[in-house]
């Protein structure tokens, strides 16, 4: 057996063997009361984008693809969103403190405004992901309201 192919024999087999090695899936099923849209009377519209767009990675209940059984594309999805989920979780909002969810609203805006979110490596694979500049102001400007009826006390 040549070099090469013993190469290609070992990665063969290492693809093989992480495949065994799979992350928890993110999925709770339940809807708790600290869900964004039982704290906050979301419009249809909006809530609809960020399901689609945004609750992959920032909610306990991820829509997994097919080839999210695939590693290391399972690896890198779980890190995602556990990173997602520690900066920004729409099942958990409710618990969090009212100044804190004033900063997670403006930050929304902000990540949108600037193209940040969703991750391009997300919108890729999902391209109901890819916002249109209707879908984006539509998604600032409830924020910013939101965000400025909390700092008013409304
Ligand atoms: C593929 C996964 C993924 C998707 C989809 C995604 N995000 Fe994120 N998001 C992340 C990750 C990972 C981070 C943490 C980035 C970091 O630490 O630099 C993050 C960070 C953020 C932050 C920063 C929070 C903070 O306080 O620092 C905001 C706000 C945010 N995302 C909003 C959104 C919105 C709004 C959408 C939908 C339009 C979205 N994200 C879609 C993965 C994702």
């Amino acid at each position: 057996m040549n070099r090469t192919k013993k190469i290609l024999l070992v990665l063969l087999f290492v693809f093989i063997a992480i495949q065994f090695i799979q992350p928890a899936h993110n999925k709770s099923g339940q809807l708790l009361p600290t869900e964004f849209a039982k704290v906050y009377s979301v419009p249809n519209n909006v809530l609809s984008i960020l399901q689609s767009a945004c609750y992959d990675c920032h909610s306990n209940n991820t829509r997994y693809p097919w080839y999210s059984n695939i590693q290391p594309m399972a690896w890198m999805m779980a890190r995602h969103i556990k990173n997602g989920k520690d900066k920004l979780n729409f099942s958990e909002f409710g618990s969090y403190s009212v100044r804190r969810q004033m900063s997670k609203l403006k930050g929304i805006a902000n990540q949108i405004k600037d193209d940040e979110m969703p991750l391009s490596s997300y919108k890729i694979m999902h391209k109901n992901a890819r916002l249109s500049k209707t879908d984006k102001l539509l998604i600032i400007d409830w924020m910013q309201k939101t965000a400025d009826g909390l700092a008013s006390g409304n």
